[in-house]
């Protein structure tokens, strides 16, 4: 069995559409950005947990602490040395003045959010941070992809989903690689896996790869107006405004876009994977490196009268943005053309049938394109006078005939762009939260092996008794 694991996976590269996703948020006592504070909790600080929440929090080195609150049910595991002990209330330098510090809600964090998954197309790349460029809607897990959340991390998220099932290859969590259904399935029903995902979706592992060597559908389909709206959510500079005048709307992508796109017929010898590299190799050299290229098999509806589009015809979509903002679509409409060009002469060998290209044309291609000659001595006429007014003003200003005022629009920029304080969580801890059942690792499933687990369940709200955690010496390792 392992052998045959080992070689499915080193073929693992001639595999169409599967890719390497890698979850960003995690839930660690000691990654600042999960405090809202910012900071680590210092000795002399109150922690606090939301109470009506649940999560698995990993700690990862010794700590003092004076007073905590726990969350309603969840578990704190500890690393290798970490562990808890009681504060001699002795202040540490940068840590004078005791604070309440709140774990921030730990249920923002959605699988169908593309600000939350890093993608790559080997785990050499995940691991020098080589990422892909996806459309929106592949921005997250499709159904033949694996799965990574990252070794040494504890993370909660949400799989609310508008199907029920959400299909994945495989899935590795603290570098245990779940292959198998049955075996997920009892991790995600445990009560680690409870804590590490919530909401009305479930994850299916299924171990199986795209077949079709002409690229498979990613599957997010049916929640895309869900992707659109996390990833629009608390990113209001996703979605920017757009430079030039007729942008596109690739499919599977939440916003319009400026560059082009071409839609590719294909026969039955064509390979999704080895044209994309392809492209890749010929094209995606120094010339067009601000360029986005995305390569996806999508399902062109046609036009017809009927209610229901029956019949969807299978092409592939060749989406290229430019990232650089002062030119939109310039270079990317540049590149587009090159591949136009490659495809006319040789296309046939990939086994391209047909290709149509459309662009977004900016201001630029109008000025260069489709004006005539008079125009243009208009707009350089044009110029040259707005151009000797400005030396005129600049020469007033610095001559001090006028003065020249910071525009408030900018002053206003600057401060909306300041951190905001947190919303002040004072959700009412009205007692010690720890629960009847406080225990080390019976149910750890190995995979945190080497590590200590105690899950909290509480019992009734407003049981107060003493704190077993500061009664013990958790440094010792249990293995
Ligand atoms: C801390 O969390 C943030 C956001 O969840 C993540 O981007 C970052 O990589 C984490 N830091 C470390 C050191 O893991
Ligand atoms: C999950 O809940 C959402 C509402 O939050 C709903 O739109 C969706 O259909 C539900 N999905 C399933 C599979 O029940």
């Amino acid at each position: 069995m392992r052998s045959a694991h080992f070689i499915s996976f080193s073929l693992f590269f001639q595999v169409s559409g599967a890719l390497y996703r890698q979850w960003i948020p995690d839930t660690n006592f000691n990654n600042a950005t999960n405090w809202d504070k910012g900071r680590i909790p210092c000795e002399n600080d109150r922690v606090q947990f939301l109470r009506d929440q649940s999560v698995s929090v990993l700690v990862q080195s010794p700590l003092n602490l004076m007073e905590m609150y726990m969350p309603l049910d969840g578990e704190i595991i500890l690393s290798h040395g970490a562990g808890f002990a009681a504060s001699d209330g002795q202040s540490e330098s940068g840590c004078k003045r005791g604070e309440d510090i709140t774990f921030k809600d730990p249920n923002q964090y959605k699988w169908y959010d593309p600000k939350y998954w890093h993608t790559a197309l080997s785990m050499s790349d995940l691991e020098n941070e080589k990422y892909l460029f996806t459309l929106d809607e592949e921005g997250v897990p499709c159904q033949y992809d694996d799965v990574i959340f990252r070794p040494g991390t504890s993370f909660r998220v949400d799989l609310d989903s508008d199907i029920q099932i959400i299909n994945v290859k495989t899935i590795s969590i603290m570098n245990r690689k779940f292959a198998s259904n049955d075996e997920f399935a009892e991790h995600q029903w445990s009560n680690t896996g409870k804590l590490q995902f919530q909401g009305n979706g479930s994850i299916a592992v299924t171990n199986t790869k795209c077949e079709d060597k002409s690229g498979c559908e990613c599957g997010n389909f049916d929640n895309h107006r869900r992707i659109c709206s996390n990833l629009q959510q608390g990113s209001e500079n996703h979605f920017p405004g757009l430079l030039c005048t007729s942008p596109l709307k690739p499919q599977g992508h939440c916003s319009k876009v400026c560059g082009a796109i071409i839609y590719l017929e294909y026969g039955p010898q064509f390979d999704l994977e080895s044209y994309r590299a392809q492209l890749g190799f010929s094209f995606l050299g120094l010339k067009y490196e601000g360029v986005q290229m995305s390569v996806t098999k999508v399902y062109k509806k046609q036009s017809s009268k009927k209610i229901i589009p029956t019949d969807a015809v299978p092409r592939i979509q060749i989406v290229l943005i430019d990232e650089v903002k002062s030119a939109p679509g310039t270079l990317a409409a540049e590149l587009a053309e090159e591949i136009m060009e490659d495809i006319t002469s040789r296309g046939d060998t990939f086994g391209i049938i047909n290709a149509e290209l459309r662009k977004s044309s900016n201001s630029e291609d109008q000025f260069g394109g489709n004006m005539n000659a008079g125009k243009i001595v208009g707009i350089v006429a044009g110029a040259f006078i707005a151009a000797l007014l400005i030396g005129n003003l600049i020469y007033l200003i610095a001559s001090g005939r006028i003065r020249a005022k910071i525009s408030s629009a900018v002053i206003k920029f600057r401060k909306y762009n300041q951190f905001e304080n947190e919303e002040a969580a004072d959700q009412g801890f009205r007692n010690v939260v720890y629960g009847s059942s406080v225990h080390l690792s019976p149910d750890s499933n190995d995979l945190y092996s080497g590590e200590n687990t105690i899950t909290i369940v509480t019992g009734q709200s407003g049981t107060n008794f003493a704190n077993p955690l500061f009664e013990q010496d958790f440094n010792e390792e249990s293995c």
